[in-house]
């Protein structure tokens, strides 16, 4: 039986959400401990092709009419890829699909899924793939689910490296120095396209305050990127907070993701701000080494978080 697999990891953004749609930076990571996976089976060549997402118990015919919502992600980026004129057999497959990236909280979950499928069907098909076509590819995809992301979450996924990502310019790969950091969940859904529309529309009505907001959020993200290759906890923990503050101004943060932050400070964290979209979604706070980390990590779960992460950002690559 010929199988293969995929795996890309989740992200998060360290500096720049929102100000990044707007033209300013933004630098993402990738966290490498919390991934999407897929396996893809060749069968016989008679049976129907099958999906199979794992974690969310659903199992259906690829060529089946009626696709479970939960899966549309999973569906659309396979008729994305027919439609590129990939060639995906309706038989003779089955793919099945496991992420642990929490659904809408910010850390990539539709950005992997769209990463992961177009690097496995092009490695079913055996059609080589750049990339750069990978990162066209996905944000392409991305278009579908937040009407106009700025291309940073399908980036840091598709490289699983640290970026500093401007939107419609070659991003540049960073490399920081060693950074522990810890990730807590506030446990509310949010929909990225709606508070990007938000944002937008209140941008729309003071163009001038929201102009100035998102050149400081940039500036931010172009110190921030200093502190990651030099290496400065207290500089980078600062520009989170800072970062934070602008985010408030901006009106994206919630009562849950703040309780959240306070509760990682209190416990000593260098530096704490929510990550991606907001209104609901993630927080990441800036331990001081690993075992600083496991303090900040219960310190999020006594105070309600719903899911806490630790992932430092050099692995693979050190
Ligand atoms: O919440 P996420 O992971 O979808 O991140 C959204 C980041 C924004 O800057 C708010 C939007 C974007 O497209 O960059």
């Amino acid at each position: 039986m010929h199988t293969i697999t995929a795996s890309v990891p989740a992200k998060i953004i360290l500096f720049g959400e929102h100000a990044v749609v707007y033209g300013q930076p933004a630098v993402a990571v990738p966290v490498l401990d919390v991934r999407a996976h897929a396996e893809m089976i060749r069968i016989d060549e008679r049976e129907t092709a099958v999906i199979h997402a794992s974690d969310l118990e659903i199992q259906y015919e690829f060529a089946a009419q009626k696709i479970p919502s939960k899966v549309k992600h999973i569906d659309e980026a396979m008729r994305f890829l027919i439609r590129q004129q990939m060639e995906i057999p309706e038989t003779g497959w089955r793919l099945d699909i496991r992420s642990d990236i929490p659904i809408g909280r910010g850390m990539g979950s539709s950005a992997a899924i769209s990463v992961l499928l177009i690097r496995i069907m092009h490695q079913f098909v055996s059609i080589p793939l750049a990339m750069d076509d990978l990162i066209r590819l996905s944000y392409e995809l991305e278009k579908y689910h937040h009407g106009t992301p700025s291309g940073v979450d399908n980036t840091v996924v598709a490289t699983s490296q640290p970026v500093y990502f401007i939107k419609g310019e070659p991003f540049e790969l960073l490399e920081p120095a060693q950074f522990h950091l810890v990730i807590g969940d506030c446990g509310i859904g949010k929909k990225t396209g709606d508070v990007v529309a938000d944002v937008a529309s209140a941008y729309k009505n003071d163009e001038k305050k929201y102009g100035e907001l998102f050149q400081c959020i940039g500036d931010l993200a172009r110190f921030g990127r200093l502190m990651l290759e030099n290496g400065d906890h207290e500089g980078l923990g600062a520009a989170m907070n800072s970062n934070q503050t602008l985010l408030r101004q901006i009106n994206v943060s919630c009562d849950e993701l703040e309780n959240l932050i306070s509760a990682a400070l209190s416990a000593g964290a260098c530096g704490a701000k929510l990550c991606g979209a907001g209104r609901g979604g993630c927080m990441v706070a800036l331990a001081k080494n690993e075992q600083h980390a496991g303090k900040v990590k219960q310190a999020l779960d006594n105070a309600g978080a719903a899911n806490s992460f630790y992932t430092r950002l050099k692995q693979e690559f050190q």
